[in-house]
């Protein structure tokens, strides 16, 4: 068992709202992440789930029953931290034994346990080596063997990616992921990082300065975004935000910016009536947008100002009136700097937003 459940959980540092009420269900088995920008509150949230900080408000149930005031040693928790914190003077062996050796377990289940432990992420072969000895990644592992070898029933995960290099990170993620599903441990996952998030988490709940934006799954935040904050935040390049106005003509809704005018899809019509004649904020994702260096092929015309080549894509940077589009062309894309392009936005992919709430309109 491992269902978390966080009631209006808060903390305050002094003057410092790190957290403010944040309401969360954590089902049992599943990996949740909590994303957001440095200094939103991700690792206040994390220790005080580990016990190391006290709630100043609000409620921590595990299965149901409130572990606010019970010691992190009696809280069944497996921690990888940020650093690791790996003991330096400690052999591997030693490090992963730790927690064991301060349960006061026998000696043979110690060593059979450290074993195992260590052979789920397949470090076997360093038992004797001590943490300078290792590599970042050799280090990654043995941290998290030390978090499971008590066989946690909540493993948390404090930017477990962030100091490994670009390529291991990726094997790691898919690493973490599979361990998780095969131990079926509930794992809260700590990262700043949106592509960490949306591969690994069964679902995401996105922080903004100790506040909770939204809750979902990575497809839920990335085609339903609740606000601009989670619409910039998942996705790379970011959403394209393009102030404009909502004009109607001859029964056609559209969205009217300077340079261009993108119609809405039929569907959103009802929801944008109010709206009429006001602004609002379009979004428009990179990957969403058509270029055309076909003369005359688009009605909504800009001039690339930058052309970034990816390899398997570009992107290009639009200048629209004052405005710059950012948006993703395919391989073999022949535009220059200073070239005249169009541009096409599928009315289906457009999002909305009100510009003063920046809550989701459609
Ligand atoms: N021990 C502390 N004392 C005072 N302020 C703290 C302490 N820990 C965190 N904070 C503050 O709380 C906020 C959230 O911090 P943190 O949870 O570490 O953010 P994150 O892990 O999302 O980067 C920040 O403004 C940070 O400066
Ligand atoms: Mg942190």
């Amino acid at each position: 068992m491992g269902r978390i459940v966080l009631d209006k959980l808060g903390k305050r540092f002094g003057v410092v709202e790190a957290l403010r009420d944040l309401n969360l269900e954590i089902a049992d088995a599943e990996l949740i992440a909590l994303l957001g920008p440095s200094g939103c509150g991700k690792t206040t949230t994390l220790l005080m789930l580990a016990g190391i900080y006290k709630p100043t408000s609000g409620q921590i149930l595990f299965d149901g029953v409130a572990v606010n005031d019970l010691p992190p040693q009696d809280r069944h928790i497996g921690m990888v931290f940020q650093s690791y914190a790996l003991y330096p003077h400690m052999t591997v062996f030693d490090n992963i034994a730790f927690p064991l050796r301060l349960l006061r377990r026998p000696v043979d289940e110690i060593q059979r346990r450290v074993l195992e432990a260590a052979a789920l992420v397949q470090i076997e072969a360093l038992m004797d080596r001590r943490p300078s000895q290792l590599s970042g990644g050799q280090q990654q592992r043995t941290a998290l063997a030390r978090a499971l070898v008590k066989q946690p029933t909540l493993l948390l995960l404090d930017e477990p990616l962030s100091n490994l290099d670009a390529k291991l990170r990726v094997l790691m993620r898919a690493e973490i992921k599979h361990l998780q599903r095969r131990l079926g441990i509930t794992t809260i996952l700590v990262t700043h990082d949106q592509v960490e998030a949306m591969t690994m988490a069964d679902r995401i709940a996105v922080l903004r300065d100790g506040l909770l934006q939204q809750v979902g799954t990575p497809d839920d935040l990335y085609y339903r975004p609740a606000n601009t904050f989670v619409a910039g935040f998942i996705g790379s390049p970011p959403m394209n935000f393009i102030p404009a106005q909502v004009e109607t003509t001859d029964g056609q809704v559209a969205f009217a910016a300077e340079g261009m005018r993108l119609p809405a899809a039929e569907w959103t019509a009802p929801h944008l009536a109010r709206r009429r004649g006001g602004p609002v904020l379009v979004g428009v994702r990179p990957e969403d947008i058509r270029l055309s260096l076909v003369p005359g092929e688009s009605a909504v015309q800009g001039r690339i100002l930058d052309v970034e080549p990816l390899g398997r894509e570009l992107v290009v940077a639009v200048t629209v009136g004052r405005q710059v589009v950012v948006a993703i062309a395919e391989h073999g894309f022949a535009g220059k700097p200073d070239q005249p392009v169009g541009m096409f936005v599928p009315p289906e992919r457009i999002y909305v937003f009100d510009p003063t709430t920046e809550s989701a309109i459609v």
